[in-house]
C-alpha cells in the first residue's frame, strides 16, 4: 500500500506530495511542527500537541487556514488513511508560499503537512540500562522567544545532536546562556536528588514539553516531591538519578553524563516508577 500524507486539507499519495521550493519554510525555516505517538490508532494526548501548537502559531503570526478541531480529525484520518496502529506523527506548519525575501508578508498562506509512520520503538536496552549523554558546546538561547516553540528551524538542536553523535553517546544535553541545564537536543530534562524530582523552569528556555507536564503530574500523584528550578551542570553529574522525556521516548533514563556515571550507574527506582506510571496512563488513555 503506497504511503498516504496530508497536504493543505487533501490526503494524497506520498509521490504526488508537492510543496514550492518558494515555501519559507524550505527558503528560512520559517515554521514549526509537532511530533507524536499513537497507540492503537490513537495518538496520546492529541488535543494538548495541538493546543501548543496553536499556540506557537500566535507567536510567529501564521496565517493557517484550519482550525485545531480540523488538524485533530485531518491527524486522525492521516492515521486510518495508511491502516497504522502504533505510528509516529509528524505534523508541519511551514509559512507557505511566498517572494524570495524573508519578509512572511509575501506568503498569503501556510502550508500544512502531515506524515504517519510505523513507530521504530528505541531499543529496549536503553530503558533497560539506561542511556549516556554529553552537554553540548552549543547552547540554548534562553533569551529568544523560539526556544519556547517547536520551531522548523531546528538546527540549534541539530547541532547539539552532532556532537553528541561524534562523542558516541545516544543523547545532547543543552545548557542555556546563564549557564543552567535547560534541555535535551529533542527533549526535557529531569533530575532526581535530595529526595526531590527537579526539572528546569520555563524561563531556562526550554520547550513546554507535553510528556514533561505529565511527568510532574505523575509525581504528585506518587508522592515524589517536585520542583521546578534552575541547576547547574555540576548538580547533574551529583544527581542520584536523570532522565530525558518526549513524546516518542517517553521517560529514558540517563546513567552516565560525558564521563561521570549517574547515581549507580543503572536506571534508578524514581524513574522506574514514572516510567511504569507513563506506561499505565497511556494504556488507560489509549486502550493499549
Ligand atoms: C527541544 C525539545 N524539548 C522538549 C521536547 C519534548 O516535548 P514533548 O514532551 O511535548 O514531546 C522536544 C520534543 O521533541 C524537543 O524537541
Amino acid at each position: 500500500m503506497e504511503e498516504i500524507v496530508y497536504l493543505n486539507g487533501r490526503l494524497v499519495p506520498k509521490r504526488e506530495a508537492k510543496i514550492s521550493i518558494f515555501d519559507h519554510g524550505f527558503l528560512y525555516g520559517d515554521g514549526l511542527f509537532e511530533t507524536m505517538r499513537s497507540y492503537n490508532g490513537r495518538v496520546f494526548r492529541l488535543t494538548e500537541h495541538i493546543k501548543r501548537l496553536f499556540k506557537s502559531v500566535t507567536v510567529l503570526r501564521l496565517k493557517l487556514g484550519v482550525t485545531e478541531e480540523e488538524l485533530e480529525t485531518a491527524v486522525q484520518k492521516t492515521i486510518r488513511a495508511n491502516d497504522l496502529s502504533d505510528a509516529y506523527v509528524r505534523l508541519t506548519i511551514s509559512r507557505g508560499e511566498g517572494e524570495t525575501g524573508p519578509d512572511p508578508s509575501t506568503c498569503p498562506k501556510s502550508t500544512v503537512v502531515i506524515i504517519t509512520r510505523p513507530f521504530q520503538p528505541y531499543p529496549h536496552e536503553l530503558y533497560e540500562k539506561g542511556a549516556r549523554a554529553i552537554i553540548t558546546n552549543t547552547r540554548q538561547n534562553d533569551l529568544s522567544p523560539l526556544a519556547r516553540v517547536k520551531s522548523m528551524n531546528f538546527l540549534n538542536n541539530i547541532l547539539a545532536l552532532m556532537e553528541a553523535k561524534t562523542a558516541g553517546v545516544d543523547q545532547a544535553i543543552l545548557l542555556n546562556t546563564k549557564g543552567f541545564v535547560a534541555e535535551g537536543a529533542v527533549s526535557n530534562i529531569f533530575i532526581f536528588r535530595d529526595n526531590t524530582l527537579i526539572t528546569p523552569p520555563m524561563d531556562a528556555g526550554i520547550l513546554p514539553g507535553i510528556t514533561r507536564r505529565l511527568v510532574l503530574e505523575l509525581a504528585k500523584g506518587l508522592q515524589i516531591p517536585i520542583r521546578e528550578g534552575n541547576f547547574p551542570p555540576d548538580a547533574l553529574m551529583q544527581a542520584q538519578e536523570c532522565f530525558l522525556t518526549n513524546s516518542l521516548m517517553e521517560i529514558l533514563p540517563i546513567v552516565q553524563v560525558a564521563v561521570h556515571p549517574i547515581g549507580t550507574g543503572l536506571p534508578g527506582p524514581v524513574t522506574q516508577r514514572l516510567i511504569l506510571a507513563y506506561r499505565e496512563l497511556v494504556r488507560i488513555e489509549t486502550r493499549y
